[in-house]
């Protein structure tokens, strides 16, 4: 039985329970981070934790725990769970209150942590690649909290799982955004492109290091608006996330994406990446 953290307390996720009228459950009033752990070892935490920071700050919600009170808690749910490769989900939440959309006088803030088996994305799709659609971004116009308001998102990513596909890609007023649960990289003639952050799009932790190793490498690329006509004519289409890693796409809204296989730069930006994820595992870089 896996271990979960629910508001102090390390119990079995079957005795894990929270009250009807808490504030996520009733009114999505919450936000989330998902973490990537590399043989145990927790991957950029220190991102993630300012990035939940971030997003409690936008939804005016104190943190009820210290980085390090956080790690702590953290490093004990990745020492009890069962697999070496984890993705620890935690979740806070303005707790229980009688229903009423505005904030509650007294706030006991809900938080919950737990880890599942990370994979990556399989041999197939590293392989071959993705199919992804693209739709129109109905999201609201917060995007950049990491909010567990989820619906538009959830809607949305429905779209491209009716299609059998693995992604939903969001295109605002003519210009790429990323996708329902990713960020989303296009190539054009041998320049990697991202679109730049802002309150549009969640500021990806993976997208972070995916622009770092691109410098690294000594690869063209550019942050700047992208089209969905830089979209729909990309020589390549890659989307990233804490559990997709580099995903190559290589159907959009069923057409081929470049030549329909994963391209040179996704190639080289993958070893990269497991190349990096090593020295994680090895200790040397978090
Ligand atoms: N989602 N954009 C959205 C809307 C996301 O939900 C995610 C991640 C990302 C990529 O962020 P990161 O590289 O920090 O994982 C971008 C997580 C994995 C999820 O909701 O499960």
């Amino acid at each position: 039985m896996a271990t979960v953290y629910l508001n102090g307390q390390f119990l079995p996720i079957e005795e894990a329970h929270i009250p009807v009228l808490d504030r996520g459950f009733i009114l999505g009033d919450g936000v989330y981070e998902v973490i990537p752990v590399y043989d145990r070892r927790p991957f950029r935490l220190h991102h993630h934790l300012d990035r939940l920071q971030h997003s409690m700050d936008g939804i005016r919600l104190a943190n009820p725990h210290g980085a390090d009170e956080w790690e702590t808690l953290i490093g004990r749910i990745v020492a009890e769970a069962e697999w070496e490769d984890q993705g620890i989900y935690l979740q806070v939440t303005r707790g229980p209150a009688p229903r009423d959309q505005a904030f509650p006088k007294t706030v006991r803030p809900t938080v919950f942590v737990m880890a599942s088996a990370l994979s990556g994305p399989s041999a197939a799709v590293i392989r071959d690649g993705a199919a992804a659609i693209t739709a129109e971004d109905n999201r609201w116009l917060r995007c950049d909290l990491k909010t567990i308001s989820l619906l538009a998102n959830v809607l949305l990513r429905q779209l491209s799982a009716d299609a059998g596909c693995a992604e939903t890609i969001l295109i605002r007023d003519g210009w790429l955004t990323e996708g329902s649960a990713s960020s989303v990289f296009v190539v054009r003639d041998g320049t990697v492109l991202a679109p730049p952050k802002s309150h549009l799009m969640l500021p990806g932790i993976t997208y972070d290091v995916v622009l770092g190793l691109l410098a690294a490498e000594g690869l063209a690329h550019a942050v700047r608006p992208i089209s969905a006509d830089e979209l729909y004519s990309a020589d390549e289409i890659w989307i990233t996330s804490s559990t997709k890693e580099i995903t190559p796409v290589t159907r959009l809204d069923g057409r081929m994406v470049g030549n329909g296989q994963p391209g040179p730069m996704f190639e080289h930006m993958h070893n990269a990446y497991q190349a990096f994820k090593h020295q994680v595992m090895r200790g040397r870089n978090v």
